[in-house]
């Protein structure tokens, strides 16, 4: 569905390349995530896919054909959820959906979509009153209006609280399963890794490594267990290969209660940081 090689940009007046040769592709029925520090190029990436930047170098393929050849059909192809909401404050939710709606042949009926992201009883108040989140959640609403193929969402859980943003997450999980592309870029890493299938970690405009979270995870794992035995006051830990002939393990097993046992699998949070050097909120 999503097809990029090589490809590079440059924002005009500026010294840097934003993104330089990034590959990848995005295959239908797919969630692929976007994960790095900020300035990176996330948004940049997502922005020359559907059209808001014009003049990259390299391929960018929407379905097959190159987006700078795309009429003004790509966008009911596509359907884009901004980092920052742009909604008209005067009109109420509901008028803003409506707005929208008449653009497009074929829609979702908009108070059922107000109503799944818990705004139906503020479908009628202006959304220049709405708090961050509620503006976060109309946008959401907004860029699957039109039923599109393929999703770009841009940070879809930011600010949002823990139960609005797993409405949001079952929504995506949802339109996965009626086979939608979808393409997100986020700093939450357990989002990530509840939602999509691969990522890809970019750093200052490349892709340093790309994998579904389970397989980025037994990569980076450590291979270790970890034991807080009853009144001892650290944890201990042993390498899970060959622990069933580790000696000194069995004794203590054979010799102590267990308060606590985990195995020390790499988060994606782990890895974000080895990968890209830098630490979650940098
Ligand atoms: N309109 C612009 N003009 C010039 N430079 C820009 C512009 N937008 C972004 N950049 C630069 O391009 C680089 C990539 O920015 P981008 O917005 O793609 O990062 P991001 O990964 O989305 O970051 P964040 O996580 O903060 O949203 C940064 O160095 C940024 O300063
Ligand atoms: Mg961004």
């Amino acid at each position: 569905m999503i097809d990029v090689k090589n490809l590079t940009y440059q924002y005009p007046g500026t010294e840097k390349q934003a993104i330089r040769g990034i590959s990848f592709s995005i295959l239908k029925g797919e969630i692929f995530g976007f994960l790095g520090p900020s300035g990176s190029g996330k948004s940049t990436t997502q922005k020359i896919l559907f059209k808001l930047l014009s003049g990259y170098e390299g391929q960018a393929q929407i379905d097959n054909r190159e987006v700078r050849n795309w009429s003004n059909d790509l966008y009911t192809k596509i359907g884009v959820g901004f980092e920052l909401p742009n909604h008209y404050l005067k009109l109420t939710a509901l008028e803003n959906l409506s707005f929208f709606k008449n653009f497009y042949q074929h829609t979702h009926n908009p108070m059922e979509l107000l109503e799944r992201v818990g705004l139906k009883e503020h479908a009628h108040r202006k959304v220049g009153d709405f708090s961050k989140g509620m503006k976060m959640r109309l946008n959401f609403v907004r860029s699957f209006l039109h039923d599109p193929e393929i999703l770009f969402l841009d940070e879809p859980t930011s600010g949002l609280d823990p139960v609005t943003a797993k409405v949001v997450k079952d929504i995506i999980l949802e339109l996965r399963t009626k086979g939608k592309t979808i393409f997100i870029t986020t700093h939450q890493m357990h989002d990530a890794e509840q939602l999509c299938d691969r990522v890809a970690f970019i750093v200052d405009g490349e892709i340093k490594t790309m994998d579904s979270p389970e397989n980025l995870k037994i990569r980076h794992s450590h291979r270790s267990l970890e034991v807080l035995f009853r009144n001892q006051d650290a944890k201990e830990v042993f390498n899970l290969d060959g622990l069933g002939q580790n000696e000194s393990f069995l004794n203590k097993l054979k010799q102590h209660e267990i308060e606590t046992i985990h195995s020390r699998e790499a988060t994606l949070d782990d890895i974000f940081i080895q990968v890209t050097g830098k630490s979650l909120d940098a």
